[in-house]
């Protein structure tokens, strides 16, 4: 079958068979198709539409491009959470050791941030030496030692996804809703999980912007879970503003682990909120709390006991880092960096800050990526002092860029001030939780 036919069904608006499907998948794997051939089936996928079958599919022969992990042999409930992407979202250091202080086993394989979005395995590397490059055994035998593993797609893992996202990325095909269930599907199925809750971000700073979308995505993540036979289940969250207080690598990670230590700053409040919103679905899902206020209350003891941060420390140490980390935080941070504030220009009430101006930014400045093979600055990054819905005076500061230079800022510092609106009426709080998707 060449790729030309397969081509024109999808140019002509036709559904293609599972057979094709497999072909296309398999041409992306081995090579037999070029970019542009794959590039031109998926601008028409996205174009024409896929329906739930071809979905189904596509996203089966992407899973199986690769490896399905099996933990059989541990014996606890095997768990996972995977967020659509956001700014400041950085949950996954809080949930990871807090679901793993209450018996489940998780094997996350994490992304790494592309455009105005972070990614969990960078803000890992922060740690000095922590290692991310795991063998299926490695996370084995971390999960078997800690309760949870936090690695990195490897070739073994939905190897068509890897080249299929880099082109979607450079081809704006990415926020077509059947691809992102594909996606993140086919990753998310080859951890060999039994529960799964998905973060689906939604708003300004999210790759689906509006609730209703988001919605849809949602409800189409958690049928392609249970349709292959995962519990799944999805939170739609906020995006209109950044979550927690800082965005960017280091910063990020220091924020959990100040979390994690009951040292958290009252911006950081949201981040813990949804953390133990998503750990205690999981809970739920896996039957280990009867209900919802009993799982928030297993999670929120894990953090405050400390149960949670002794288990990073172990999981630090077992994944090459220093677990030292632990007891100094503050290690983390880089002392050198240049502060550019932010400064309120009016009185009033914070009613926007832009969660995709400040990603962009702090990306422009080193913090992110624009392709897939840029590296990343661990350091920089920006501080959300003033969050929606607070009171400000004229000239208080309301942000903080950190940057290598006093030159590095200057190219965004203004698009940064552009990121905030300063109302006179208080603006409607933000509800974090929009929807919870079954
Ligand atoms: N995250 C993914 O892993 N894939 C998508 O298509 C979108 C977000």
């Amino acid at each position: 079958m060449r790729p030309q036919d397969i081509i024109r069904q999808k140019r002509d608006g036709k559904a293609l068979t599972t057979r094709e499907i497999a072909v296309f998948i398999d041409g992306v794997c081995t090579g037999a198709w070029e970019d542009y051939q794959i590039t031109a089936l998926v601008m028409a996928m996205f174009l024409n539409g896929l329906n739930e079958r071809e979905q189904n599919s596509i996203t089966r022969s992407m899973l199986h491009s690769g490896k399905v992990m099996n933990f059989d042999d541990i014996d606890a409930p095997k768990a996972d959470k995977h967020s659509t992407g956001g700014v400041g979202d950085k949950t996954s250091l809080v949930i990871a050791p807090a679901l793993a202080a209450c018996g489940v086993a998780v094997p996350m394989i994490s992304g790494r941030g592309l455009g105005h979005t972070g990614g969990t395995l960078d803000k890992l590397e922060a740690i000095p030496a922590y290692n991310v490059r795991l063998s299926f055994a490695k996370i084995k035998r971390v999960m078997r030692e800690c309760g949870f593993a936090l690695a990195g797609q490897t070739a073994e893992i939905a190897p068509a996804d890897r080249r299929l996202y880099a082109l979607r990325d450079a081809t704006a095909t990415v926020p077509y809703i059947p691809l992102i269930v594909a996606s993140i599907m086919s990753k998310k199925l080859a951890e060999g999980l039994d529960a799964l809750v998905l973060d689906v971000k939604t708003g300004k700073g999210a790759f689906i912007k509006t609730l209703a979308e988001s919605k849809k995505l949602a409800a189409a993540l958690c049928a392609t879970g249970r349709s292959f036979g995962v519990k799944t289940e999805s939170l739609v969250t906020d995006m209109n503003e950044p979550l927690g207080l800082y965005v960017g690598n280091a910063l990020e990670t220091f924020e959990c682990l100040q979390i994690l230590r009951g040292e958290m700053p009252e911006q950081a409040a949201r981040t813990r909120e949804l953390s133990v919103e998503l750990a205690a679905n999981v809970l739920v899902q896996c039957r280990l709390a009867k209900d919802i206020a009993a799982a928030r209350k297993m999670i929120s003891n894990a953090i405050d006991s400390g149960a949670a941060l002794e288990k990073f420390g172990k999981n630090i140490e077992l994944q090459g880092g220093d677990p030292r980390i632990c007891d100094r935080p503050e290690r983390l941070l880089n002392a050198k960096l240049v502060e550019t504030k932010i400064l309120a220009e009016s009185s009033g009430f914070v009613s926007v800050v832009d969660p995709l101006v400040v990603g962009e930014c702090v990306s422009i400045v080193g913090g992110g990526r624009v392709k897939a093979s840029d590296a990343v600055d661990h350091a920089v990054g920006f501080k959300c002092i003033a969050k929606v819905g607070d009171r400000v005076k004229r000239g208080d500061t309301i942000g903080v860029l950190l940057t290598r230079t006093a030159k590095a800022a200057l190219p965004v510092s203004e698009k940064l001030k552009g990121a905030y609106k300063i109302s006179p009426k208080a603006p409607k709080p933000i509800q974090l939780v929009r929807a919870r998707v079954k």
